[in-house]
């Protein structure tokens, strides 16, 4: 399940990222208590009262020029070569990525391709341990930010536009992920999980992600309650692209970009009624009869 035990750093960016995060933090703790000091002096002197000494004139002029100027010089200038370092370890050209996979930011959730297998699915982002992958993001409508504090910095998805993070794991483990940019009424309900897990696991799953599924009662229900004609599973015959493809679902952690954990009684829940779980969603309450949504319910989470 999530782990949300630590937020430590979970690959090499991630860690440049936290590292230049403390310098940055113990810098501005001491530029901070000495600014603080020099106001006390400041106000503790005046009390004396009188005219200032003019004989200390030559002494302050250069107390302010190496505290006013070289100081301040030399921990801007220390600081942008620190924040430099940083940048190969964050760049998407600075690693070979063995593996690209496209994310699309939609309001509000995550379509996920792996291309080179023909696979989509969403909200969720398997990748390997200890390989570089690529992340293309662009956005279908207005402008998201994919960010998985974990793994690396945050990187704008915008329309028209596509740009790249890399993801380099270096342990197993469940990522959540955040848009990061204001999308409108849903923004806060568009979380990700980015699944990192050892090789041979993830082919494993790449391999079950291809297979279509099995046609079977449950697919003509899903497609009599008028669930595909948002709602891509694949192996139905229509394939819409509106909504969330669902192939797969049943292995899905959660449901409506980590709106709700993906359990068969919540996911009734959601069918039931989407707009009270997730105020202006786009998929409507559709007021299918009980039995229907338990049809429903057992099929999506058959899909395994
Ligand atoms: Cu998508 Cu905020």
């Amino acid at each position: 399940m999530r782990d949300q035990s630590t937020l430590k750093p979970a690959s090499h960016a991630a860690q440049a990222i936290a590292d230049l995060w403390w310098i940055l933090f113990v810098v501005s703790v001491i530029v901070f208590f000495v600014v603080v000091a020099l106001l006390l002096v400041g106000v503790l002197r005046r009390r004396g009262g009188g005219e200032p000494d003019r004989s200390t004139s030559r002494g302050a002029t250069k107390f302010v020029a190496i505290a006013g100027v070289v100081v301040p010089a030399v921990v801007v200038i220390s600081l942008f070569f620190a924040s430099v370092a940083t940048l190969p370890a964050v760049s998407p050209a600075g690693k070979n990525a063995r593996m690209t996979i496209d994310v699309v930011g939609r309001q509000w959730f995550w379509d996920v391709y792996y291309r080179s297998r023909s696979i989509r699915t969403s909200n969720e982002i398997h990748i390997p341990v200890g390989v570089p992958v690529e992340i293309r993001v662009t956005s279908d409508d207005v402008i998201h930010s994919l960010w998985v504090p974990r793994l690396n910095r945050k990187i704008d998805v915008i329309p028209g536009q596509t740009s790249s993070v890399v993801f380099d794991a270096n342990k197993a483990g469940v990522f959540r992920g955040q848009c990061a940019e204001f999308c409108g009424v849903e923004h806060g309900n568009m979380a990700l999980l980015v699944i990192a897990e050892p090789q041979t696991r993830f082919d494993r799953w790449l391999t079950n992600e291809a297979k279509p599924a099995p046609a079977s009662a449950g697919l003509s229900a899903f497609v009599g309650s008028g669930c595909s004609g948002c709602h891509a599973i694949s192996g139905a015959p229509q394939q819409s692209r509106f909504g969330p493809d669902l192939s797969h679902f049943g292995l899905r952690q959660t449901i409506g970009a980590g709106t709700l954990t993906n359990t068969p009684e919540q996911l009734a829940d959601w069918i039931r009624d989407p707009q009270r779980i997730k105020p202006g969603n786009k998929m409507p309450k559709l007021g299918l009869p009980e039995p229907e949504i338990q049809a429903l319910v057992r099929y999506l989470e058959s899909l395994q």
